[in-house]
């Protein structure tokens, strides 16, 4: 990985993760989901845009038979009683039985999960996990099972491998921090 720093739009980031730290940590929980979901035939949903990198690297090592959806999701103010709503793009399936795994890029705070999660919840699944590249343990503001997060953050803001500044720098293999 590269040691100099890179400009993104007005910001300096530093060289954080290298790609090949980041394919060890995706080794290890693509093998916990091969153990723990075999024969069970999954659906991963992967939430885009940030999740499409890592769920390349992750789905390209799950040897099980599996299925493959994207969705992306909108979320927008509702009323005062129901506070914000997430409305789920893409979602042709029929999820009602099935194993999810829900893939993302990274939890933060966990209020797009905590938003998104009864929406999916309400079609019936058979179960629902989320596999995320990063998590922030010190931002997390809501009870969830977080149970396949490839890679533990400090609360940084970080950039590459799927993650953007302002729309800039998901194409990175490496991943940066703000100098
Ligand atoms: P939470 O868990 O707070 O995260 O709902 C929501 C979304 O925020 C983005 N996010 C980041 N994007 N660097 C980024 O480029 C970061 O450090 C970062 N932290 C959160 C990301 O889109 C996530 O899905
Ligand atoms: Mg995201």
């Amino acid at each position: 990985m590269g040691q100099s720093l890179i400009t993104l739009h007005d910001k300096a980031f530093r060289p954080y993760l290298s790609a090949a730290k980041i394919g060890v940590a995706i080794d290890q929980v693509a093998a916990r989901l091969n153990a723990d979901y075999a024969g069970r035939r999954p659906l991963f949903v992967v939430v885009l845009t940030g999740g499409f990198m890592f769920a390349t690297d992750l789905l390209k090592r799950f040897t099980g038979e599996c299925e493959i959806v994207f969705i992306r999701v909108a979320s927008y103010e509702g009323t005062e009683s129901t506070g914000k709503i997430q409305e789920i793009l893409g979602l042709r399936e029929d999820v009602q039985g099935r194993d999810i795994i829900l893939v993302e890029d990274i939890v933060d705070t966990g209020t797009t999960l905590h938003h998104l999660l009864p929406t999916l919840q309400a079609n019936k699944p058979a179960s629902i996990e989320i596999a995320a590249m990063f998590y922030k343990p010190a931002s997390l503001r809501y009870p969830l099972a977080l149970n396949y997060m490839a890679m533990e953050i400090p609360n940084d803001f970080v950039v590459g491998y799927g993650l953007d500044y302002d729309g800039l720098g998901r194409n990175l293999p490496d991943v940066y921090v703000a100098a």
